[in-house]
């Protein structure tokens, strides 16, 4: 098995070299960390989209679906959203059975970039040894996609990176790796059990911490909390059954 890992948006390959290939998408903090969020609390589906407009002309157009508009812009809610990129906003109460456009700076970009693999797995702290698990079953190639923050490497999607790949290896199942990949695996085992702490270092995380958002970052460091499995089809993100 092969996985190597992409740091940001703009290194994503183009759908001809990720055609063959499962992707795996990561936003730690905070989009893809809320998608599994809000699918784990029974969101019917999260549509990622590209932009505020897109997604207020998408609601206009299907009153009847009766959508949730989340997201961010600069990390805070957009005017005339009904809810922003914050995991702990998505709860059960909020969600359940209803189908969420989502627009993200990063997150949602590279999830639409990804498009052009065989099939896009949607991954966090939350649930990357799930995902770890389920591609050591494939036996598949795979391309992990981080997002990183305006298409600058982050810490908080490249240690992600790294537990999915420690969790997809076994004693008699290596994965082979780029040195991307070698970092990533590097920087998780170094901080796997203070993942937290390394959240705190990154600068987005810190960004975060300077809007009081101090909350997200503990959630969004929580290792293996979920074990579901979200992919991108058929422009929505929804859980494999
Ligand atoms: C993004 O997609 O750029 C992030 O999720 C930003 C954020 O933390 O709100």
């Amino acid at each position: 098995m092969r996985a190597d890992v992409y740091p940001t948006v703009v290194n994503i390959p183009p759908a001809e070299e990720l055609a063959g290939r499962v992707a795996v998408v990561i936003d730690v903090l905070r989009a893809t960390t809320t998608i599994c969020t809000a699918l784990a609390n029974g969101a019917d589906t999260v549509v990622p989209i590209l932009s505020p407009e897109e997604a207020f002309q998408v609601a206009r157009d299907n009153p009847d679906r009766q959508f949730l508009l989340g997201g961010e812009r600069k990390a805070v809610l957009i005017p005339g959203f009904h809810c922003g990129n914050s995991p702990l906003e998505y709860t059960e109460a909020r969600v359940k059975g209803r189908p969420i456009l989502f627009t993200t700076t990063n997150g949602t970009r590279a999830i639409r970039r990804a498009a052009g693999a065989d099939r896009v797995y949607i991954a966090s702290l939350l649930n990357a040894p799930a995902v770890g698990r389920e591609l050591a079953r494939l036996e598949v190639d795979v391309a992990i996609c981080c997002a990183g923050t305006h298409d600058q490497f982050s810490l908080e999607d490249t240690v992600c990176a790294g537990a999915i790949l420690e969790y997809m290896a076994g004693p008699d199942r290596p994965v082979e790796t780029n040195d991307m990949g070698l970092v990533a695996r590097e920087l998780f085992r170094r901080y796997d059990g203070r993942l937290a702490d390394l959240l705190h270092l990154s600068s987005h995380g810190q960004n975060l911490v300077r809007l009081g958002m101090q909350d997200d970052l503990l959630f969004c460091a929580q290792l293996g909390t979920l074990t579901i499995l979200p992919v991108f089809t058929e422009g929505q993100v929804v859980l494999l059954e």
